[in-house]
């Protein structure tokens, strides 16, 4: 047997051919799960199966031969061997039946004398293509995996600049340009996406709101454009026309444009409209969902939207129209977005509108972020809170008896 220490990586093409995988135990069947993600066709030599390689064997997607491996035999037309039976010397047999058939086998438990390996693998989709990235130290798995995580990680965080394996498109009306609505979540970089990361890293112009996460766009390399259309409460620096004039320009001059957004693209967040703009230019658009603001950040100050006995439903509100049409029980959970100015006002309707003066009320500003502040209260009393302790925007209003589950009201009842 070779020393894998000098080992060849190459990439098998296992479709429509025969594998043996030799042993019944999780090992095998998450490795048999891989030779049919493959296509490969698979015989499993083993007197038992664990569940997962029992039904595959009954949905008929694997050959079972239920018994001990009986020789070389059972290797008969393999392409590609595997064996790991829990027994060293019925894996060194099955090794040594291989290797005088010329047939590569895994040999899951002798690291250093098998003939092949599996190395640690995943596979990252990019908007340029699907990645296999694979890792392989001899004798050392956990080696193998902390380097593939590691380089997985570099690839869809953006971190490993994937804009310079392709050339840049030049400005062209008929360019291969696109548009990407991208949910940021609620501002920290944690809460983005992988598919977000990944077609950050792949974007030339990155059109990014005030509530985005802002460590991700202050990380992005020089070469790419970031413009910012950032809203503040009152003060508009681009309106929306502007910005789906943007999307639509940067696109056409052949640009992989990422609009990255706080929360997700289409819960008040005027994403709609950003589509149908681009669609309206025949510019292709990608939504990428986000982690939302209205549940999100009541979830960061510990209040379940929904919880079983408590609250069945909730609404999410924005604008006082709505109001007088919402249900008015505790038992119905109202998030209130962009609701800081008009507070009072939405809470006296809220009031007027059948909802009791002691329901409870919380305000979470800044969610996630490391001042991150609640302000709990009733709708009798909240907005005098509110205005008593400068409370600002962003923050989400929670209105419902589910306030009473967070642990700033249990600190102050
Ligand atoms: C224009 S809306 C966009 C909502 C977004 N599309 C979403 O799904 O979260 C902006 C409002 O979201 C809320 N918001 C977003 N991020 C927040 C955060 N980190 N903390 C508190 N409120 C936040 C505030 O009510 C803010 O005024």
């Amino acid at each position: 047997m070779g020393d894998l220490k000098s080992a060849l990586p190459v990439v098998l093409d296992l479709t429509g051919r025969l594998v043996v995988a030799v042993g019944g135990g999780p090992v095998s069947a998450r490795r048999v799960r891989s030779f049919l993600d493959e296509g490969a066709v698979v015989r499993v030599v083993a007197p038992w199966l664990c569940e997962d390689l029992r039904d595959l064997a009954h949905a008929g997607r694997v050959e079972w031969l239920e018994r001990d491996y009986a020789g070389p035999g059972d290797l008969d037309g393999a392409w590609f061997a595997h064996t790991a039976t829990g027994e060293s010397s019925v894996d060194r047999e099955v090794a040594a039946d291989a290797e005088s058939l010329r047939v590569w086998c895994v040999d899951a438990t002798d690291s250093t004398g098998t003939t092949a390996s599996v190395t640690a693998r995943a596979d990252v989709t990019t908007p340029d293509g699907r990645v296999t990235v694979s890792a392989y130290a001899a004798g050392d798995p956990g080696l193998s995996v902390t380097v593939r995580d590691g380089v997985e990680r570099a690839l869809v965080s953006g971190a490993l600049d994937l804009r310079r394996t392709r050339p840049r498109t030049g400005p062209s009306s008929t360019g291969d340009g696109w548009v990407a609505l991208v949910g940021g979540g609620p501002g920290t970089d944690g809460l983005l996406t992988a598919r977000g990361h990944e077609l950050l890293a792949s974007a030339d112009v990155v059109v990014v709101d005030r509530l985005a996460p802002r460590a991700v766009v202050d990380r992005l390399p020089a070469s790419v454009r970031v413009i910012d259309v950032g809203k503040t409460p009152g003060h508009h620096p681009v309106p929306q026309s502007g910005i789906n004039g943007i999307l639509v320009e940067e696109a056409q001059r052949g640009h992989g444009v990422v609009r990255l957004k706080g929360g997700d693209p289409f819960v008040l967040g005027r994403g709609g409209e950003e589509r149908d703009a681009c669609e309206a230019h025949g510019i292709p658009v990608e939504v990428v969902p986000g982690v939302t603001s209205a549940v999100s950040v009541p979830a960061a100050a510990g209040i379940p939207v929904t919880h079983r006995g408590v609250a069945r439903g909730f609404t999410v509100v924005t604008g006082h129209e709505d109001i007088p049409v919402l249900p008015t029980g505790g038992d119905h959970t109202l998030v209130l977005l962009m609701a800081v100015n008009g507070l009072r006002w939405t809470t006296t309707l809220l009031r007027k509108n059948g909802r009791s003066a002691d329901c409870p009320v919380a305000i979470v500003e800044r969610g996630f972020a490391p001042d991150q502040r609640v302000t709990v209260g009733t709708l009798e009393t909240i907005a005098d809170l509110a205005v008593g302790r400068a409370v600002e925007s962003p923050a989400v209003v929670v209105v419902g008896d589910v306030v009473r589950l967070g642990p700033d009201w249990r600190a102050a009842h």
